[in-house]
């Protein structure tokens, strides 16, 4: 187990659709024996429950009052991974529809329930380690995080893994649509004007696009387990220097902009 500080420590993963955050993410709190959040089911979940029930995604009121008034719930699964559930109900069948991933955006780019998502998202780590993924956990659900990890692959690629878990679920799956599908959310996360997807300055870049998804989580699991000069393992709240895999693909712009972006 992680040694735990005064909260545990945080490791936030971030990077585009389809690259493989939650596995990579799983993989990680399952080695160190701590709880794992897909932040975007969060998303997915509020526009899976908006579209049942008839509130358009692009209402920004209406979709913030329906946050708020939900009642949201955590909990997890025996393998340690959090699940969302909205009024007593598990999201989890629902939300993995392309439907709902095509309209999560215009949920994600609603200021509002980014806020009101960002407080419940803090809650989960207030207390003990925790494994985060999502597009702005490093750089502002915990901008404090002990290690920020950004996972980039080629679309191509994305789109591939994208389609084979679909397919494995046994959900309809076009693979040309997905990568169409994959680009328009990229632009949409990287474009938005709050809490937009964009790398951290201090995190480590890995592409995962010749990796496969446990060679990446052995990859951040040595990383973090690696011993600090005193022979210990890190203790939380002692960062690691920045390491880049390879230059990120994120504009530099962006990358700043994130860096600046600073807990609100
Ligand atoms: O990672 P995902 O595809 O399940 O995310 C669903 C949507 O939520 C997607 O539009 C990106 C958005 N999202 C976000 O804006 N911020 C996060 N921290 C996590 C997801």
């Amino acid at each position: 187990m992680i040694p735990r500080g005064r909260r545990g420590i945080v490791i936030a993963i971030d990077g585009p659709a389809g690259v493989g955050k939650s596995t990579v993410g799983h993989l990680v709190a399952k080695s160190l024996g701590c709880p794992f959040v897909n932040s975007g089911e969060m998303y997915r979940a509020l526009t899976w429950k908006a579209m049942q029930i008839g509130v358009d995604v692009n209402d920004a009121a209406r979709v913030a009052s329906l946050a708020t008034g939900l009642r949201w719930e955590f909990h997890p699964t025996a393998e340690g991974t959090m699940r969302t559930f909205i009024d007593g109900e598990n999201v989890a069948a629902h939300i993995r529809d392309e439907r709902v991933s095509a309209a999560s955006s215009a949920v994600a780019a609603n200021p509002e329930v980014r806020r009101f998502l960002c407080r419940l998202q803090r809650g989960l780590g207030a207390s003990s380690s925790i494994v985060m993924e999502g597009r702005d956990i490093g750089t502002h659900v915990f901008p404090d995080a002990d290690y920020k990890i950004y996972l980039d692959a080629e679309v191509g690629e994305r789109a591939k893994r994208r389609y084979r878990q679909l397919k494995a679920s046994g959900l309809p799956a076009g693979l040309q649509r997905i990568r169409e599908a994959m680009l328009k959310r990229d632009l949409s996360d990287l474009k938005r004007r709050i809490n937009p997807l964009c790398q951290a300055d201090d995190a480590i870049v890995i592409d995962s696009t010749h990796l496969t998804l446990h060679e990446v989580a052995s990859k951040i699991i040595r990383l973090i387990r690696r011993p600090s000069s005193n022979g210990r393992s890190r203790r939380a709240g002692a960062r690691p220097r920045p390491e880049v895999e390879r230059p990120g693909r994120v504009q530099e712009g962006r990358r700043r902009a994130g860096a600046r972006r600073a807990r609100r």
